[in-house]
């Protein structure tokens, strides 16, 4: 997984146009970083393992000349992150460079073929084969132009690719092609680019064309020509206002975006509630009909599944299986059929895992619908009925604010399926609505009144060595992702499970001063819970304790606690519990000295199996 941009000006420098806007694409990868530019015929490269700024201060990526070129930031999938392998990637006459995004899956044949051929390839990488093979297409015909080449090329490929193409003989070109990856470009006046999402080119423009699989687009400063790789047919599709304004890509003024979308999470909360009940009441239908409903995610979206399973249990009496996307086929691929329903949950729209668990479930004729944050994602156009979070753009890495925003559309969706189904009164339908209308003031409230103490509890728990996160009911998914939170960016080995798993087995763990973490809503499991943190006190564990504010019982027990306004509902309490977690594992990481929107190993979109 990589982020590629390319452009093509009127007038100016191409170069530190192409390293700003790879900067706004490093949540996708930060491994290696490169840029190739065409000036007066001449093709130059500069590119080196390390994140942007580290390769910029060694390189200046700003000093290539031209007013094209194309630009990638990687997440090594083949090869390691070393200068070689780093994008672009060109060919033996150093005359064509491609940046690519995705895995060329049958690159290894192509490779021995071309090597036959009299080729020397630099890298490990898959993506040096496509250089190769545009140039190979272009030695045994001549005449092609590089978007025939590139055509030609592409049919050869297996797997997924977002790819950016340049060519000294047609200087005033880019030429991209998409399969899987995702793939938009941008228009203005003065330039046109091409990339892998929006907000890399956001500050630029706010008209974008979304480029669809198995399409080949070529740009100029004529505009841009879609076709399809199939059959060479012209595709006419207008750009789309994007409302999302520039600001909303950059930091403002916090010290990082992790920090920035926690705080956003009460505005994303209230666009949340304007989704169009038209849609949920659609879903609620799907589902409705179901005769077994799969909750299909990874990561944070597959704790948001996991909450929603207890909301669709509860609210609307329908049985729902949470199941971690990349385990889906094998458990569960050979019985599902046209009778299931797939919710797959994804804000990137783009996971591979989920992806390929739907392709399994649509291959079986099962309904596929989608919760996403990504319109024009695979997700939505491969989903019967899909629902926009409007979170808008997350660019730290570790999910915040489209978590919360996944749980309020899960719970208007549980609630319009309760109501379908006559299994709830007006009153309490009118109950719960109201509450949820209420929340984004309540995370409101609990940012402003709870982050000091947050940021004091992550001081005094700075080099713990391990954590434990537990809760009962629904909370078991607040614990869960504010374990994974922790894990993530903090670097702390943390486990969650629900508290009633603790005797048997991971209270052997414990010992004076563990941490333990206990989500503490007042809901039906709270008796229960308080023996749970009796448990664990008595062998001389630290209780941290997220509880309703004026809960005296936790409190007494808790050596650290920090408080939720009281009379949440107990299906909508992983919202504002969440959110103490998240500062947790933020100031967590700022004590530890990590850099939590772009924590190592990782990246924000996860395009590979
Ligand atoms: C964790 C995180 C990941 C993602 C996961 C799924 O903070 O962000 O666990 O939740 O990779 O991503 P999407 O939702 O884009 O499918």
């Amino acid at each position: 997984m990589c982020g590629i941009f390319g452009c093509v000006l009127k007038d100016g420098n191409a170069a530190p146009l192409i390293h700003a806007a790879l900067k706004r694409l490093e949540y996708r990868g930060y491994d290696s970083v490169g840029e190739a530019t065409l000036f007066e015929g001449k093709l130059y490269v500069k590119k080196d393992r390390g994140m942007i700024d580290e390769v910029h201060k060694v390189h200046n990526l700003d000093d290539l000349p031209g007013t094209i070129g194309v630009g990638h930031t990687r997440w090594a999938t083949h090869g390691a992150p070393l200068e070689v392998n780093a994008h672009p990637h060109v060919d033996c006459s150093g005359q064509i460079a491609v940046v690519h995004n995705g895995i060329i899956e049958n690159f290894s044949e192509l490779k021995l073929e071309l090597e036959n051929r009299g080729h020397t390839f630099q890298s490990k990488t898959d993506t040096e084969v496509i250089a190769h093979l545009i140039e190979e297409t272009l030695k045994a015909n001549p005449s092609l132009s590089l978007a025939d080449a590139v055509l030609e090329t592409v049919k050869k490929l297996e797997g997924s690719y977002a790819v950016a193409a340049l060519s000294q003989r047609e200087p005033d070109k880019i030429v991209c092609v998409r399969n899987e990856s995702p793939l938009v470009v941008g228009i203005n006046e003065n330039a046109i680019y091409c990339a892998s999402d929006i907000p890399a080119f956001l500050p630029l423009t706010n008209k974008a064309v979304i480029i669809d699989d198995g399409e080949i687009v070529i740009l100029s400063l004529k505009g841009y020509e879609i076709k399809k790789i199939a059959d060479s047919s012209l595709v006419s599709r207008e750009p789309k206002l994007i409302d999302w304004s520039p600001e909303m890509a950059v930091k403002q003024g916090y010290p990082h975006f992790m920090l920035k979308e926690i705080h956003e999470q009460p505005e994303c909360l209230r666009n949340t509630l304007r989704v169009q009940e038209h849609y949920i009441d659609l879903m609620s239908s799907f589902l409705d009909r179901a005769r077994e409903c799969f909750l299909v995610a990874c990561g944070t979206s597959y704790h948001a599944c996991l909450a929603s399973s207890y909301m669709f249990s509860k609210l609307a009496f329908l049985a729902t299986y949470p199941v971690i996307a990349s385990e889906f086929v094998e458990q569960h691929g050979k019985s599902v059929n046209i009778d299931s329903t797939i919710l797959a949950v994804s804000q990137s729209g783009e996971t591979t895992d989920t992806l390929a668990a739907l392709n399994c479930a649509r291959q079986r004729a099962a309904t596929v619908l989608g919760l996403t944050n990504a319109i024009g994602s695979t997700l939505t156009r491969i989903s019967r009925v899909y629902i926009c979070q409007q979170s808008g753009p997350e660019i730290g890495v570790a999910a915040t604010k489209t978590f919360t925003s996944q749980l309020s559309v899960l719970a208007q969706l549980a609630l319009g399926l309760a109501k379908k189904r006559g299994k709830i009164s007006q009153d309490e339908m009118d109950f719960l609505k109201e509450k949820l209308k209420k929340l984004p003031a309540t995370v409101e409230t609990i940012i402003q009144t709870q982050e000091e103490k947050m940021k004091q509890i992550a001081k005094k728990y700075k080099d713990a060595k391990g954590f434990f996160f537990l809760g009962r009911g629904i909370s078991t998914a607040t614990a869960y992702e504010g374990r994974l939170k922790l894990m993530e960016i903090a670097y702390v080995p943390a486990i969650a499970f629900p508290a009633g798993e603790s005797k048997h087995g991971p209270i052997s763990l414990v010992e004076p001063g563990f941490p333990v973490v206990f989500i503490c809503p007042k809901d039906e499991t709270y008796k229960t819970l308080i023996g749970n943190i009796m448990e664990m006190k008595a062998r001389g564990a630290s209780i941290i304790a997220v509880i309703e504010e004026g809960d005296e019982e936790v409190r007494r027990l808790a050596d650290d606690y920090v408080e939720v306004p009281k009379g949440i509902p107990e299906v909508l309490s992983p919202i504002p519990f969440v959110i103490p977690l998240q500062l947790l594992a933020y100031y967590m990481a700022i004590e530890r000295g990590h850099t939590p929107d772009t924590p190592r190993n990782l990246a924000k979109s996860v395009t590979v199996k």
